[in-house]
């Protein structure tokens, strides 16, 4: 199974030039939640903006081929062989960042988690437009935190 796992604001929006412009630790915890245990796959400027590895799952990164890695990172030179792992597999990757990679990526992705965000954070990076080929599964009650309003949605590839 191939997954994305995203928040986004009403624009799906998903980050400024600075990075993601939230700060919901509820949020943090249900993607720790989700991903922990499966292997994730992340794309190169993703991977700069994360000072260490995720505890406790294989962290992937999409690289052209000779990139240096730090410690606890893998490069995924071939993409497309790893997704070919995983398309019919129980087992499940997944796909979680950033916008590059989520486009890039959007055609082999059988389910999506989006954490929605209610407002426009004048992001400069974009979830890919995906709802038309997708159908809503599950939608949960909206929660406040900073100040902030999100939910939960889980969409399946139609
Ligand atoms: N809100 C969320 O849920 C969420 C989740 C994850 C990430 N984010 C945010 O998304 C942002 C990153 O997204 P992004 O679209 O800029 O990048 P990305 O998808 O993380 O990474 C892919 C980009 O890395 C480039 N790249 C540079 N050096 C590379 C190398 N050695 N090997 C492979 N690729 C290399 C690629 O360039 P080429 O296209 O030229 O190959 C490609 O544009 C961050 O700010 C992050 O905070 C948000």
């Amino acid at each position: 199974m191939i997954k994305a796992i995203v928040a986004a604001d009403d624009k799906l929006g998903i980050a400024t030039d600075t990075g993601i412009p939230w700060d919901l630790p509820t949020d943090k915890a249900y993607f720790r939640e989700q991903t922990t245990g499966s292997p994730i796959l992340m794309g190169y400027r993703m991977y700069q903006e994360l000072e260490q590895p995720l505890p406790d799952r294989q962290n992937l990164v999409a690289v052209r081929p000779d990139t240096q890695l730090r410690p606890g990172f893998v490069g995924a030179e071939n993409i497309t062989a790893l997704l070919d792992e995983y398309q019919n597999s129980p087992a499940t990757l997944w796909i979680v960042g950033g916008a590059a990679l989520y486009q890039k990526l959007l055609d082999r992705t059988q389910t999506i988690y989006i954490t929605r965000v209610q407002g426009d954070f004048s992001c400069s990076k974009f979830f890919p437009s995906f709802e038309e080929y997708f159908k809503l599964m599950n939608k949960a009650k909206p929660i406040t935190e900073n100040g902030l309003t999100f939910h939960y949605e889980v969409w399946e590839r139609l």
